[in-house]
């Protein structure tokens, strides 16, 4: 839901009360159910959802589900097309235009068997034939999981295809987060497990309140993220932290003028700077000042750092 809230706060979700979806590599539908809910709340009324997938079982479940979280009132009515059919072989381009066209960590599972340069090929050739099949005004969103690994890859992709970047990034030079291989952008949201499962994630040693993804949203009419700042230079993501040490934090930024650190020791907190005390990787933020690419910048209690 992390990325369709960011097409809500730029309102650029679809308009109307139905909503056309295409999930690939639809699995049990747990992509296509998440965004059902952001869409209820958005006052849509019906679901008319393609889901293409290898496996039937799989699909049956997604029907039952479905039906069974309208029923309780949790998600509009889904109309569901299901297509139980091998990505690879698929002419994507006869498949139906829709408003949101979701991958739900699937892309990763497409051409495995690939050597590297070949694989992103074809991964990028699967985004621009998706782009193709985006009604006006429509999105692509892409989620893959957390590794370092996978979202490298899509940060690579995101290169490839930066004019077509809705989000993550406020910016529209080369990622740079690519320039160090440790490096990899995603973002997490708070994550509540029901009770049992939680205790038993925790003694597990498993952190339970942390859903990360990595994600890149793609459009085809120019709309950015951005410009819901303006595209201003002073807009940030926060791509690292928070590191707590000896009386001070610091978080990793990423902007139009590349990475900054800013750092906020424990003693200069200030009611300017309020809003990091809940930032983590993900977090949108704006400064009230210019820092230039591989500066810190020290957040003293008179530098503002909105969250809005
Ligand atoms: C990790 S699951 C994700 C499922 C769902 N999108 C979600 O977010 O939970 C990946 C799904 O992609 C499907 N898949 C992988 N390769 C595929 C292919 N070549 N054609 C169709 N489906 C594929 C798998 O069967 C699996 O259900």
């Amino acid at each position: 839901q992390g990325p369709l809230e960011e097409l809500a706060r730029a309102g650029a979700l679809p308009a109307g009360e139905t909503w056309r979806v295409l999930d690939l590599g639809a699995g049990l539908g747990t992509t296509t159910l998440g965004l059902a809910e952001l869409a209820q709340r958005a006052g849509v009324k019906k679901l008319e959802v393609t889901a293409v997938e290898q496996d039937a079982a799989s699909l049956d479940v997604f029907a039952t589900l479905a039906r069974e979280a309208h029923a309780v009132g949790l998600v509009p009515e889904v109309k569901l097309e299901a297509r139980r059919e091998d990505l690879e072989d698929l002419d994507l381009a006869r498949l139906p235009k829709a408003d949101l066209v979701v991958l739900g960590l699937a892309l990763n599972e497409l051409y495995r068997d690939r050597e590297d340069a070949d694989r992103l090929d074809a991964r990028e050739a699967t985004l621009r034939a998706l782009l193709g099949r985006l009604r006006p005004g429509g999105s692509l969103v892409v989620v893959e999981p957390a590794t370092r690994e996978l979202s490298r890859e899509l940060q690579t992709l995101r290169d490839r295809l930066v004019e077509r970047v809705f989000a993550p990034c406020l910016r529209d030079g080369p990622c740079p987060l690519l320039t160090r291989e440790r490096d990899w952008c995603h973002a997490q949201l708070p994550f509540d497990l029901p009770e049992g499962l939680a205790e038993r994630a925790e003694s597990a040693g498993l952190r339970r309140q942390r859903l990360t993804y990595a994600y890149l949203t793609l459009r085809t009419d120019g709309r950015r993220l951005w410009d819901v700042f303006d595209g201003s230079p002073r807009a940030h993501r926060v791509v690292g932290g928070p590191v707590r040490s000896k009386g001070k934090t610091e978080w990793d930024l990423c902007s139009a003028e590349g990475l900054v650190r800013i750092r906020r020791l424990d003693r200069e907190r200030s009611d300017a700077s309020a809003v990091l005390d809940t930032a983590e990787r993900g977090t949108l933020l704006t400064l009230d000042r210019d820092v230039e690419d591989g500066r810190d910048l020290r957040i003293r209690p008179d530098v503002g750092v909105d969250g809005s």
